[in-house]
């Protein structure tokens, strides 16, 4: 697919991974949209980048997607990507967990990209050449014990992403997902010793991860799966 004078849309485009593919996309000659909650992220990303565009959404919430497409749409017409790389990752217990801890997971890593999958594609099917992107996890191949629910959620993801890729065969709109392995940005917080026995774990830097991203959606490379997601996969397929 073409990375070159597109319209793409970022969802949690400030900071991390999503900020990281807003630069490169920028720089290939795509108009981009970043989009997040905190409205002060999003101010100081479009002070940083002027050439962004920035518009906030609640992932979660079916009324801020509609008013996000609404506004999105009557500027940029031409809209042709969706990226949903919005998403959380919370350490979990589950004899200590409180019920909104899991709800809000779910909703944002699987709920969200869902929702405003729905609300845009028919946008997207009218376009001659368009896309949707999942970030997904190398975690979605293989569980996480210590993020259980966002483990779920990113297997949800992908589960979710294969249906819709066999759906809208023939159509215009084509389903992409990244599976990041961890990265120099990592998103795990948990105890000392958790922290401890997670840093093993080598990680990828985000403009790599994003470098990767780039060059799979060049080449129709609907699974992208960078570095260490690649051998997680692998061990997933083994297990199973
Ligand atoms: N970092 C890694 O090592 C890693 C590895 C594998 C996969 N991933 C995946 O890559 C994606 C990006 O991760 P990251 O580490 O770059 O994230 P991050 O720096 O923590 O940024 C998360 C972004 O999502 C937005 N966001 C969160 N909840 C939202 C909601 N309910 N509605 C709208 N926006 C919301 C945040 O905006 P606000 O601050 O305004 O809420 C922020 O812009 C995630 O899907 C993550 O699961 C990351």
């Amino acid at each position: 697919m073409n990375l070159t004078n597109s319209t793409i849309l970022i969802t949690g485009g400030t900071s991390g991974i999503g900020l990281e593919m807003a630069k490169q996309l920028l720089a290939l000659g795509n108009t981009v949209i970043v989009t997040g909650r905190n409205v002060e992220k999003l101010k100081q990303v479009k002070a940083n980048y002027p050439e962004l565009h920035t518009f906030t959404v609640e992932v979660t919430d079916l009324k801020s997607v509609q008013e996000l497409y609404s506004e999105v749409i009557e500027q940029f017409p031409n809209l042709n990507i969706l990226i949903n790389n919005a998403g959380l990752m919370q350490s979990i217990k589950f004899q200590n967990a409180e019920p909104e801890h899991i709800t809000d997971e779910v909703a944002t890593n699987l709920n969200g990209p869902i929702l405003m999958t729905q609300v845009f594609l028919p946008h997207l099917l009218k376009q001659p050449e368009s896309a949707v992107l999942n970030v997904i996890s190398g975690i979605a191949y293989f569980a996480f014990d210590k993020a259980p629910i966002y483990s779920a959620s990113k297997l949800g993801l992908h589960s979710y992403s294969q249906s819709l890729r066999s759906q809208l065969k023939g159509t215009s709109v084509k389903i992409f997902e990244l599976a990041p392995p961890r990265t120099t940005k990592p998103m795990f917080k948990g105890s000392a010793e958790d922290n401890a026995s997670v840093d093993r774990v080598p990680k990828m830097p985000i403009p790599k991860v994003v470098e990767k991203m780039i060059q799979g959606i060049q080449k129709n490379h609907y699974v992208i799966v960078p570095g260490m997601s690649k051998l997680l996969r692998l061990v997933g397929k083994i297990r199973l």
